[in-house]
């Protein structure tokens, strides 16, 4: 969001780090008092034999001979050099650059050239998706809008678990009671109860459970009944999830179930057996993990049948050589942990040098408070939280609120609340850190003040209701060479937070951490709201009026930006 300024001052500095391109190395500081830029310059000790702070100080001093235009001051500390911007010129910048971003705002080009496969969501055919697969589900989004905005291309991928044994069972219960159920018109939950029903009746006479797999084995061999049986099961199924992914501003840009890999499992087998690293066990082929202290990795039960894993071996193998991927992550809960652990291993035993570029991108659970929506969440038992219940609840709870408030003027209530609804849902979600649990709390979840999605969505409505009572058209109106400085202690430091924005972006991509972005638009609308408290902003001189309205419309972007990559809309009004 400062590329010409960045630009202006790689000049300077490139004849010190000669060929890496210095414009990349620039890091915007939290703290202004560190400036608007910073440089680290760890990287050039070696080649100068000389300590980072000796560098940075001999640098600096040297720059400060230049006179640059637009710094104010240049700064040695520690193994930084510190740039402090003219504070004009780094507002007018921020405005034109922010106007000619549009839609791309804070998008960098670091990826260019790589493809990066984000898989998230894959819920299994026949099971309704629970408050389990909403993490899988947000997390994935929201690292796949973030991959894109760092230029790489990106894949957001949907492995759905669309084979497997209990796809066996399924026929098999579907044939024995199907018609006990009305599939004409209400097919998923038909299709979920006879899931749960097999699982129940099985309990009872084990017999069902090889009749189940013996079908099972019959679709991996081609049963053209039994596959047009499960066509229709995954097709039920799909639109089922096609529902919640919508409400969730969910897209895969390609959904490669497990059932697509059948006919590469040969090659699987083909390639294990070549290194030797398939070995029978109990009549199982397995590969052998114990030097890792790993359980063995099952790879084709004793009927000859296909495992996840197998189909997991498989996909890697599809996703970097034949979608030639650069890396591969998987979002996926933390409980299946070991199960990746065990998949790179077999990967990195078959030899391929991808196999350190998969990354598993796991997540802790959600923990309910109010004990009427814990409970233990099984979904073979039926008992589990649907997301659709969850998101139904929320929108309900909002458009309570809401029409408690009503009255003023004709709202467009079911849209809002079905935005603020959702909306507070995912950013709940997104808000922790993935790696730790979540706990769950209405009060929490929908809180307008506190640190929540509502919160955020409404300082983007302050910020629209600013800018339609100015009556300005301030894209079009506002040039950046009219602004004036603002620089209250409030103004400068929500202008410092707004130029955060781009690294943030960065942030939470390479740490795959989405609660970066979700974090720092809490920090961004509470430095809204202090400049908003202290500072009448459609009052005073034209020009005065004009610079802070300029300031509200680039927070609204930055808001409705970081919203979007959360997978959040950004409504107009709540
Ligand atoms: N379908 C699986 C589940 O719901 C998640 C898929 C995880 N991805 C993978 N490549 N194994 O548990």
């Amino acid at each position: 969001m400062l590329t010409p300024i960045r630009d202006r001052l790689s000049k300077h500095l490139e004849p010190y780090f000669k060929d890496k391109s210095v414009a990349e190395l620039f890091e915007i500081p939290k703290e202004l008092d560190h400036g608007h830029l910073s440089i680290p310059v760890f990287s050039l000790a070696r080649e100068y034999k000389k300590a980072p702070p000796v560098i940075a100080k001999e640098i600096a001093n040297q720059l400060l001979t230049k006179s640059i235009p637009g710094v104010a001051r240049i700064e040695a500390v520690g193994g930084y050099i510190n740039f402090h911007l003219d504070d004009l010129e780094i507002f007018s910048t921020l405005y034109n650059e922010t106007k000619k971003a549009g839609q791309r705002l804070g998008f960098r080009s670091l990826g260019a050239g790589q493809t990066i496969i984000v898989e998230y969501s894959s819920p299994n055919v026949a099971k309704p998706m629970h408050v389990g697969h909403l993490r899988a589900t947000v997390i994935g989004q929201a690292l796949r809008n973030l991959a894109d905005s760092q230029g790489y291309k990106v894949i957001g991928l949907n492995h759905l678990g669309d084979w497997g044994v209990q796809f066996g069972k399924l026929a098999y219960a579907y044939r024995r009671w199907g018609s006990e159920y009305d599939f004409e018109n209400d097919a998923f939950e038909s299709l979920y109860k006879l899931y749960v029903r097999f699982h129940q009746e099985a309990e009872k006479d084990p017999e069902m459970e090889r009749e189940g797999s013996l079908l099972f084995k019959k679709m991996e061999d081609g049963d053209p009944e039994l596959l047009k049986l499960w066509r229709r099961f995954v097709d039920i199924s799909m639109n089922e999830y096609e529902h919640n992914w919508q409400r969730l501003g969910v897209k895969h840009d390609l959904v490669r179930g497990e059932s697509f890999y059948n006919d590469r499992l040969k090659n699987v087998e083909k390639l294990l057996q070549t290194k030797g690293l398939l070995i029978e066990s109990e009549g199982a082929m397995v590969v052998d993990l114990s030097d890792e202290k790993m359980p063995p990795c099952l790879i084709f039960k004793s009927d000859g049948a296909s495992l996840y894993a197998t189909r997991d071996i498989a996909s890697a193998i599809f996703r970097f050589e034949e979608l030639k991927v650069d890396a591969s992550l998987y979002v996926v809960g933390a409980e299946q942990t070991l199960h990746f652990k065990q998949l790179f291993s077999v990967l990195r035993r078959l030899g391929f040098a991808w196999w350190s570029r998969c990354h598993h991108i796991g997540f802790g659970l959600y923990r309910f408070k109010d004990p009427n929506l814990g409970g233990k969440m099984s979904s073979r038992k039926g008992q589990i939280i649907r997301l659709e219940d969850l998101l139904n609840r929320a929108v309900e709870l909002v458009k309570e609120r809401m029409s408690q408030k009503a009255g003023e003027k004709e709202r467009n209530i079911d849209e809002i609340a079905e935005q603020v609804g959702v909306g507070a849902i995912i950013f709940n979600d997104l808000v922790n850190d993935r790696v730790r649990d979540v706990e769950f709390d209405w009060e929490h979840a929908l809180s307008f003040e506190g640190d929540s999605g509502p919160y955020v969505q409404y300082v983007h409505v302050r910020c629209a209701s600013i800018l339609a009572k100015s009556g300005r058209k301030v894209t079009e109106e506002i040039r950046g060479e009219q602004l004036r400085v603002l620089d209250s202690a409030e103004e400068r430091r929500l202008i410092k937070s707004l130029l955060r924005y781009e690294d943030i972006l960065s942030q939470a991509y390479q740490n795959f951490k989405p609660n970066i972005l979700a974090n720092y638009l809490l920090e961004l609308c509470t430095d809204f709201n202090h400049f908003y408290h202290n500072h009448k902003i459609l009052g005073g001189d034209a020009e005065l009026i004009d610079s802070r309205l300029a300031l509200v419309w680039i927070t609204q972007s930055v808001i409705r930006g970081g919203l979007k990559i959360l997978s959040m809309a950004a409504p107009q009004e709540m």
